[in-house]
């Protein structure tokens, strides 16, 4: 008997909506916008990564050509109904995005590539592939932790983290500890990268200080995944605003000034580069 294939109701259909800078008041985006000439970019679909790719291949940077790229990306996420898992949602092509976000990263910054939390290694192979085209490094960092244990995070996804990674020990860097150790944060500062994705924590404080350790040397894009954490959104929001100068930043740190860029139907959240 073959699986009946559920309809997708219409209210999932609508085309995603782009935000500049989310929780803030239509007054604030204002200011934003006046004083870094942010424009929203129509949203011109390609229909597939490589032509997505291609279309916008020599396009100089703009935070409207980012925009540009990233809703064409979005649009190919599958639309899935309310019963999906929330993770799912917008992640679907989700490494494949990051690909050719790292490969315009690669051609339009200087720098190497970070991701924080590596878990299997499956998303740092496909930046590893990217990076070696272009002569980066993709650092990535994990402390892989012995609890909870149903994750057999240490046990398993350790090893095959290791393991799929060997055969890119000329660009890939592993380090084994915890993101949030000064030893950590000074890790993160000694280079600077074109494109960082942060996925380890989804808390508040875990993720404001890892934001601080990265934006000081992120040189370009920073993706933050798991954008339906409320309290990971009200972090990027937060830091966002303070490189503006928008913002008292109760620890101070030194950073470049941050567009934060959301398209509604996408999992992962963004911070541009001013
Ligand atoms: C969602 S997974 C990362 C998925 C991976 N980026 C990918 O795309 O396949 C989160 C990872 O963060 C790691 N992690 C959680 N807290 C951490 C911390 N404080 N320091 C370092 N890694 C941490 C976990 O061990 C886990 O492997």
């Amino acid at each position: 008997m073959s699986a009946e294939i559920p309809e997708i109701p219409e209210p999932m259909r609508v085309p995603p909506t782009v935000e500049v800078h989310p929780a803030l008041t239509p007054e604030q985006r204002d200011a934003i916008r006046g004083r870094f000439a942010v424009e929203h970019a129509g949203a011109q679909h390609a229909h597939t990564l490589h032509s997505a790719f291609d279309f916008f291949a020599d396009q100089p940077f703009s935070l409207g050509g980012f925009v540009q790229r990233l809703v064409a990306l979005a649009s190919l996420e599958p639309a899935m109904g309310p019963d999906a898992p929330v993770g799912d949602r917008g992640g679907v092509h989700q490494r494949a995005r990051l690909a050719v976000m790292a490969e315009w990263a690669c051609q339009t910054w200087p720098g190497d590539l970070l991701e924080t939390g590596t878990y299997g290694g499956e998303t740092t192979e496909v930046l590893a592939q990217i990076a070696r085209r272009y002569g980066r490094k993709v650092r990535t960092i994990d402390c892989w932790p012995a609890a909870p244990a149903a994750y057999e995070l240490d046990t398993v996804v350790k090893p095959a983290a290791y393991a799929r990674l060997a055969p890119y020990a000329d660009v890939v860097e592993i380090r084994e500890a915890d993101v949030l150790t000064p030893e950590s944060r000074a890790w993160i500062r000694e280079r600077q990268y074109c494109l960082v994705l942060a996925d380890t924590m989804k808390g508040h404080e875990h993720v404001r200080h890892e934001l601080g350790s990265i934006l000081p040397v992120a040189q370009g894009l920073v993706a933050v995944d798991d954008s339906y954490v409320s309290s990971l959104m009200r972090a990027v929001e937060e830091r966002a605003l303070e490189s503006l100068g928008m913002a008292a930043a109760s620890d101070p740190v030194a950073m470049g000034r941050f567009i934060h860029v959301h398209v509604s139907t996408l999992r992962e959240t963004w911070l541009v580069r001013a």
